[in-house]
């Protein structure tokens, strides 16, 4: 049985909560918050401790994870703070903002003999499965463009999101996802080039980012963290190769939980065959993540979710930011 802690008791820490009760072989030990009300609330509710920090945790309790579900700008001080008390990390996306700060974190991991893991849940989020696996196994033929889009409202739960030093904006926060999901399949572009929006704040909201890679295939993907009025959550996936199109199109509520998804996912094969409804077989992605960390934990091997390719995300995304300063395109 391996006991975990999540620091932090908000959105993300519940439905990691409520991941982590679902799973065997796991325990959830006790929410970590300097603030008693907003742990005492979900510590009753999931039948666990609370303590005001990770040094009490460990000394009231055994802690094998930490999983960091806090306000990004935290991240990097839990990782080397659990690392430093032998506890394995799972630390919420985006990891961290510089890739100094990345690497402190990834050296005290490692120097503390313990792993460490990016919590990136859209690897595991059903429809990008399918098209991870149709390019992967050539159903696509040779994969042109790729086109992804992932735009929401400000999170009505938080204030912090706002803040260019404690979430960096949408392209920080919303754009690491999709970013990801390229860099995990493409691997390094060549070349990137961005538009976008900065808030008085400072705070890059509304960002969009063509990418070129060497293989000639190339990508533009939006991200909006401040969308004005009642904007749903809305996510879209277009993947054309030689062989066709493969187009995922989501529409949620507020956000990813409201459960009011309304969604489509279509195959447009080239030639005369006609469109292709799909049905990704479903997927808990928070489960799915938290098993593989915790299997490769158990198995002694690196997670699935790579440190060299969190390294290469937090690449794309700086340079992203320094094509956004400077206007012109960026070569990585
Ligand atoms: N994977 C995903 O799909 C996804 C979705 C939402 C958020 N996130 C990420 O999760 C992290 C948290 O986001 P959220 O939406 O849950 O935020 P939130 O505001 O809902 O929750 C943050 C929690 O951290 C607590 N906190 C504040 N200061 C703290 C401190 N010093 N120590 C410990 N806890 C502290 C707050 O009290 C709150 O409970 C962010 O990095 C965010 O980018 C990921």
């Amino acid at each position: 049985m391996q006991n975990i802690v999540i620091v932090g008791s908000g959105f993300i820490a519940r439905q990691h909560a409520q991941a982590i009760q679902e799973e065997p072989g796991v325990r959830l030990a006790a929410f970590v918050n300097p603030n008693p009300k907003n742990a005492g609330k979900l510590a009753e509710e999931f039948g666990c401790a609370y303590y005001p920090g990770l040094r009490e945790a460990a000394a009231g309790t055994r802690v094998d994870v930490v999983d960091i579900c806090a306000p990004t700008h935290l991240h990097e001080q839990y990782a080397v703070e659990a690392a430093g008390l032998k506890c394995h990390v799972l630390c919420e996306k985006p990891v961290t903002f510089t890739l100094e700060s990345f690497d402190r974190m990834v050296s005290a991991c490692r120097e503390n003999g313990v792993a460490f893991m990016v919590a990136q849940a859209a690897r595991w989020w059903p429809e990008f499965v399918v098209i991870q696996d149709y390019l992967q196994q050539g159903r696509l033929g040779e994969p042109r463009m790729i086109y992804e889009k992932r735009l929401c409202q400000l999170p009505p739960w938080s204030t912090w999101h706002r803040d260019p030093k404690k979430s960096g904006g949408g392209l920080y926060d919303l754009n690491i996802h999709d970013i990801d999901f390229l860099a995990s399949i493409l691997g390094r572009p060549e070349q990137v080039y961005a538009v976008g929006h900065k808030t008085p704040e400072g705070c890059w909201m509304h960002v969009a980012t063509s990418l070129t890679w060497a293989s000639g295939v190339r990508a533009v993907v939006e991200t909006c963290l401040d969308m004005p009025g009642p904007w749903p959550f809305s996510i879209e996936l277009r993947a054309t190769g030689s062989k066709g199109t493969l187009h995922y199109n989501l529409q949620a509520g507020v956000n990813i939980a409201d459960g009011q998804s309304n969604s489509n996912f279509t195959w447009y094969p080239a030639g005369e065959a006609q469109p292709q409804e799909l049905t990704a077989p479903p997927v808990d992605m928070f489960r799915a993540e938290i098993r593989e960390f915790l299997d490769a934990v158990r198995e002694g091997r690196e997670p699935s979710v790579t440190v060299a390719e969190n390294r290469l995300v937090l690449e794309i995304v700086l340079a992203t930011l320094r094509s956004l300063e400077e206007g012109r395109a960026v070569a990585l």
